[in-house]
């Protein structure tokens, strides 16, 4: 697994849960196989955290913006804001916006909604991709992307179904997939890995959160982003080493990463 070269998509080193050892966990990842990582923001300050964090390891990218939970205090200057801080050469992606229907304490579904909207406005105007969060709002969250033809982008933790995954794959967009292929559960996952083309494929952690097996229950790391690429292999007869390589060349053409930036 250490010759492993893998780019973890999407990881929330900003959160609470790295706290105490942010710094040293992000500098031990080029000797665990991790080539390159991209923090998404969820509201301003994680965005402005993982500019930061981005400034400081060469190996870091970000997104900005407004995560459908985290989007009650979003307004005009938000956009703007949220503008500014995209002005960064390290900045690749407005994310992680979009909808979450799950939690009963989050926004209204309508607000939600418009501030998806705003942000995908903003990422055709600055001709950056998007991350989608869809949680338990497939129909909307679809309806939503095909109201904007000239916005592409990557649903992460890609949760639908395969009839949504064909669609997405003809709107041009990526599907990225964490530890939960891991789990029990992922025989709807594991059928649309099946059929998804390689090169609409990309692996993520989602760390903190959703960490593989066998390590569910610990805190996750960019480091456990090899147990999705051998999960994945199984599925499509590849070796893991072969998945890694093309979705770490997938993210870097989605994210336009140029190697030479590093
Ligand atoms: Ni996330």
């Amino acid at each position: 697994m250490q010759n492993m070269r893998v780019f973890d998509t999407h990881a929330h080193y900003d959160s609470g849960a790295f706290n105490a050892d942010r710094l040293e966990v992000l500098a031990s990842m080029p000797e665990q196989g991790v080539e390159l990582i991209l923090n998404p923001g969820c509201e301003l300050e994680s965005s402005r955290t993982a500019v930061s964090l981005a400034e400081r390891f060469p190996y870091v990218y970000a997104a900005v913006g407004f995560h459908p939970s985290d989007c009650g205090e979003f307004s005009d200057a938000s956009v703007e804001e949220l503008r500014q801080l995209a002005a960064h050469p390290k900045v690749k992606a407005i994310g992680e916006i979009g909808l979450d229907y799950y939690w009963k304490e989050n926004p209204p579904h309508e607000f939600q909604q418009a501030v998806f909207h705003r942000q995908l406005d903003l990422a055709e105007e600055l001709g950056l991709p998007v991350i989608v969060h869809d949680r338990e709002a497939h129909q909307d969250c679809l309806q939503i992307v095909r109201q904007h033809p000239n916005v592409t982008g990557v649903y992460h933790c890609y949760s639908g179904s395969l009839e949504d995954a064909k669609t997405l794959v003809k709107l041009g967009w990526m599907l990225s997939f964490t530890g939960v292929v891991t789990y029990k559960n992922a025989r709807k996952s594991l059928e649309v890995i099946e059929w998804l083309p390689m090169d609409r494929i990309m692996i993520e952690t989602d760390s903190p959160y959703l960490t593989p097996e066998p390590f569910r229950g610990k805190r996750n790391d960019s480091g456990k982003v090899h147990l999705v690429a051998e999960t994945i292999a199984r599925v499509k007869g590849l070796s893991p080493e072969e998945v890694a390589q093309i979705t770490l060349e997938n993210g870097k053409r989605f994210f336009n990463i140029q190697e030479d930036m590093k």
